[in-house]
């Protein structure tokens, strides 16, 4: 079977862009180190159609496809298992022009997200999805996971910004809607419905974006607080008084050490416990920026104006995972939540003593989007097989009333714990969708859902 299926995948898409053995052996783990998996062959197409074909032939031959870009996510959503054929979607890559008319662009799902703001850059607009890994990560995935990252607090989700997508279905047909109508009550948004479906309804081979103006310069804030409670207090009065407040983001001074000791680098204010990073882009983002010295509990501030210098500070946050995910011994169990804002400090609290209580000796280190109520809590120490740290973190965040997936997705990871955020008939909607839309289960399976070929 697989000797006549690598034969159609070279077919499908030429044999130079059909991969095996080591030269697979990348895409079948993720960049943690914490998901490792297996494939067939990883597959390369440079169009549309080559996608349709390749479907084709592993529909025929009744084989799992998992749409792969950057390969960044940080759930096992994106790692093949068994025999699946990986369809990496980098060759993809094209990107604008922008429409100055409508502010919009179109974008093949393989482009990295940085050309993606380059080339709207270029042009006098943003794309203002933003995250550390903005130079691997590609649109297509960023779509597929919803992403979030450092602007939510001002411009949303990856949803707010797809007018439209191009994507093939399961049995090899294409839905296009690349015509870039913001306005259209023309029956279910499918785009939509693709965002944060994480590789399990389609595969998006390209999609129309809506930029936002580029006005304004940028500050950033480095805040440190007396302890995490008086940074999250000042959340609500820092969106309120700062009109062009774009990403209000939490360190703790556990994690600021660690960051300071991988970047060989004095935290830039002493004496703090917490701290915010505050950016703002308007006219004058520094005189928006003054109003911080009447924020309660504040310790010190340091601020930056010139894009090195804003660089600069962001590094203390953007190194947070790369640095969490070497204190070893394992790589760390990744929690990505939301909370009610009011909440924040006391989850804090009780995840950090119920962690110290039930397993002695395990870190816990916490930063994230403060402005959403989104924490990356990771916790190291604990084997990636134990799933008491799980249980634990993510039934406490179910008891908070919040999330247990904030922007990474579900994927892998937290495939057993969907029923914490979801009711029972809402994963029946969800598996009533998988399954008009897949039937044979093929895309991305054990993702989201359990694997349906399986039951
Ligand atoms: C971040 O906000 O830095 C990312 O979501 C990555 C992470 O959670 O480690
Ligand atoms: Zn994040």
């Amino acid at each position: 079977m697989s000797a006549d299926l690598l034969d159609r995948l070279r077919v499908a898409v030429g044999p130079r862009h059909v991969l095996t053995g080591d030269l697979a052996a990348g895409h079948c783990r993720d960049w943690t180190g914490r998901f490792v998996g297996s494939c067939t062959a990883v597959v390369r197409p440079g169009s549309t159609d080559e996608v349709v074909a390749v479907m084709a032939a592993c529909g025929g031959a009744g084989v799992p496809v998992v749409a792969q870009g950057g390969n960044t996510g940080l759930v096992g959503g994106a790692v093949p298992q068994g025999e699946a054929v990986v369809l990496s979607m980098v060759r993809l890559d094209a990107v604008g022009p922008v429409d100055p008319v409508s502010g919009q662009l179109t974008a093949g799902a393989g482009s990295p997200l940085a050309r993606v703001q380059e080339v709207a850059r270029g042009a006098g607009w943003r794309y203002p999805v933003d995250f550390a890994a903005r130079d691997t990560a590609t649109i297509g995935g960023t779509i597929a996971t919803n992403a979030g990252g450092h602007h939510v607090v001002r411009y949303g989700m990856t949803r707010q910004h797809v007018v439209g997508v191009e994507a093939v279905l399961a049995d090899g047909s294409v839905i296009s809607r690349l015509g870039g109508l913001v306005k259209d009550n023309t029956g279910y948004d499918l785009a939509g419905l693709l965002c944060g479906s994480e590789g399990t309804l389609a595969v998006i081979t390209a999609a129309r974006l809506a930029l936002v103006p580029d006005v304004g310069t940028v500050a950033v804030a480095l805040v440190g607080f007396t302890d995490v409670a008086a940074a999250i207090r000042a959340v609500g009065g820092l969106r309120r008084t700062l009109p062009g407040v774009e990403a209000i983001e939490l360190m703790c001074a556990d994690g600021m050490a660690a960051v300071g000791a991988h970047l060989g680098a004095s935290i830039p204010i002493s004496g703090a416990e917490a701290y915010l990073l505050v950016e703002v882009v308007s006219t004058d983002p520094l005189d928006e920026l003054a109003t911080l010295d009447s924020v309660g509990g504040l310790v010190d501030a340091a601020v930056a104006s010139d894009a090195v210098g804003a660089a600069q500070l962001w590094r203390w946050r953007e190194s947070h995972t790369e640095v969490i995910n070497r204190a070893g011994p394992h790589p760390p169990h990744k929690f990505d939540v939301t909370l009610p804002l009011a909440s924040v400090a006391a989850f804090i609290d009780e995840v950090r003593g119920d962690v110290a209580t039930r397993h002695p000796g395990a870190r816990v280190w916490i930063f994230g989007h403060a402005g959403d109520g989104n924490l990356h809590v990771n916790v190291t120490g604990p084997s990636p097989d134990d799933t008491d740290i799980d249980a634990l973190v993510l039934g406490m965040v179910a008891r908070f009333g919040g999330s247990i997936s904030a922007e990474h997705g579900i994927g892998r990871a937290k495939q057993p714990w969907l029923h914490l955020s979801r009711s029972a008939t809402e994963i029946a909607a969800f598996t009533a969708i998988k399954a008009a839309l897949d039937p044979r289960g093929l895309l991305n399976p054990g993702v989201l859902l359990p694997d349906q070929r399986l039951s």
